[in-house]
């Protein structure tokens, strides 16, 4: 067979004797199931509230008051248009920041190329093209990264702020399962967020001595702060991933009435006929 730089060609072919097809199909598993949930989410466009919890898919949604009616009446920005298409629904349009951010972030980007396109499938492994040109083309706009790295960065005081309302129901502080999700939301995506290569070189780039003055000192601190958590960025991609989506479940499952909620106002609730 055809070698490329001490590389077996063709599709799959490799030299290499240890199991390098887990992870790319791990990652397929993965991120399929996830799309796969995320759309029914969409369709349903409903069951989004429940008591004092909203669903993180519905980020800058205001909070509910009334879980009897988790209509788009509770839209911060009013009520959601009418007329638009059913497909239309505020998960789908509220995914577009997250989910550009996602696309492009470097680690997904290794990931998904291996795992749904086989470009290629894994380090030293033949590629589904021999003509592969890298990032070129219409893949330009995976530059666009740093630049959905600030919108992210914009969300993330609204994460914090979606998960405190989950900690305040009728006039009273409590804590319940749900706002406690919601936190671990927050903290997980801004572990991912923070963690970005881009935001890496934002905070400790263009620097030759991280030592000179008092402002480059801090500068390193949050350097090295975010170095932390780039180097677990495939482990907050993940778990922020899949936190997102159980908080969804939570709070969708609890206001179909199909789970209670447990927390401090009122015990064991079954929110969905609380009202
Ligand atoms: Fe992953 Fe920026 S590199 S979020």
């Amino acid at each position: 067979m055809a070698t490329t730089g001490g590389h077996l060609q063709g599709f799959g072919s490799t030299n290499r004797s240890d199991s390098w097809w887990v992870g790319p199909t791990a990652t397929a598993i993965g991120l399929g199931t996830w799309l796969v949930y995320y759309s029914w989410v969409v369709l349903q466009g409903k069951y989004w509230a429940a008591g004092p919890y909203l669903s993180p898919f519905y980020l800058t949604y205001n909070h509910p008051t009334d879980v009897t009616d988790t209509s788009p009446a509770y839209a911060l920005w009013g009520m959601w248009p009418e007329g638009w298409p059913a497909l239309i629904t505020p998960a789908l349009v509220l995914g577009l920041l997250p989910g550009a951010f996602r696309i492009t972030c470097y680690y997904y980007r290794k990931a998904y190329y291996r795992a749904f396109f086989g470009m290629p499938p894994g380090c030293a492994v033949g590629t589904r093209r021999v003509d592969y040109r890298g990032e070129t083309a219409l893949l330009l706009f995976q530059n666009m990264h740093r630049y959905t790295l600030y919108l992210a960065i914009a969300l993330l005081p609204v994460l914090y702020f979606e998960a405190a309302l989950g900690f305040f129901w009728e006039d009273s502080f409590g804590v319940g399962i749900g706002g406690v999700m919601l936190l671990i939301n927050a903290i997980l995506l801004t572990g991912y967020t923070l963690g970005c290569h881009a935001w890496r070189h934002l905070v400790g780039g263009r620097l030759n001595c991280f030592s000179c003055d008092g402002i480059s000192k801090s500068r390193h601190g949050a350097w090295s702060f975010t170095t932390w958590l780039n180097q677990r960025h495939m482990m907050f991609a993940w778990m922020s991933l899949y936190w997102i989506l159980f908080s969804d479940l939570y709070i969708r499952l609890v206001s179909m009435g199909v789970v209670p909620d447990v927390n401090t106002w009122h015990g064991v609730t079954w929110i969905s006929a609380f009202h």
